[in-house]
């Protein structure tokens, strides 16, 4: 069985070009039925109109706090495509525990740090900041609490002298395109043990 996966997405969309373009590759087991923001301006809409997939979005903002009602309508929107499987890739709203049990098993996040470590925001800072010796990204089963839940990827990028958050960034987002592919194909094909990228 085909799924069909949905990409949540707030900036320029580098990840989901990455994983519309891997749902094109023969037999995978996943297709792109919608990519949807809850920015109306984000350069990803563009990006995935551009590549001939669906779009949308809801603007969270006339929600003001009422984080259940904007979600009911995103859920509204992805069951009304079709979704059973969400991506989210660079969606930067914190999502209610409603939200998450509603799509829970079928909702994926890519977060850039070695988790479980640096959950939240600046990650990039907080690893140099840190003296760490290398930072990555993870691509992780969505649960209630904030990135946390079951691990199905991670790849890992040394940290070099002078390295700045913006050009960590820059190398960790290059391994961000080679993992979230690869761990939504095998999700898809109901593969569950992570694989570790070096
Ligand atoms: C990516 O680096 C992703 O890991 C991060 O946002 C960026 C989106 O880039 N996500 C988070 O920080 C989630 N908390 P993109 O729009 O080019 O894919």
């Amino acid at each position: 069985m085909t799924r069909s996966c949905a990409i949540l997405l707030s900036g320029g969309g580098s990840n989901m070009v990455q994983l519309v373009k891997s749902m094109a590759e023969a037999g995978h087991p996943a297709r792109p039925v919608l990519v949807m923001s809850n920015d109306p301006g984000a350069g990803g809409l563009a990006r995935a109109q551009a590549m001939g997939v669906a779009t949308d979005a809801v603007d969270h903002r006339p929600f003001g706090k009422d984080r259940a009602a904007f979600e009911a309508e995103l859920t509204a929107r992805l069951e009304a495509a079709g979704a059973d499987l969400i991506c989210l890739a660079g969606f930067m709203r914190v999502l209610t525990e409603g939200f998450v049990r509603h799509w829970e098993g079928r909702m994926l996040n890519i977060h850039p740090s070695l988790l479980p470590k640096y959950r939240g925001l600046h990650t990039h800072a907080r690893a140099l900041d840190a003296g760490d010796a290398e930072a990555g990204c993870t691509v992780h089963e969505v649960t209630p609490a904030l990135d946390d839940g079951p691990i199905l990827g991670q790849a890992r990028v040394p940290i070099l002298s002078g390295d700045t958050p913006e050009s960590l960034a820059a190398r960790v987002l290059v391994r961000e395109h080679e993992l979230y592919p690869a761990c939504l194909r095998r999700f898809a094909a109901g593969e569950r043990h992570p694989i570790y990228l070096n």
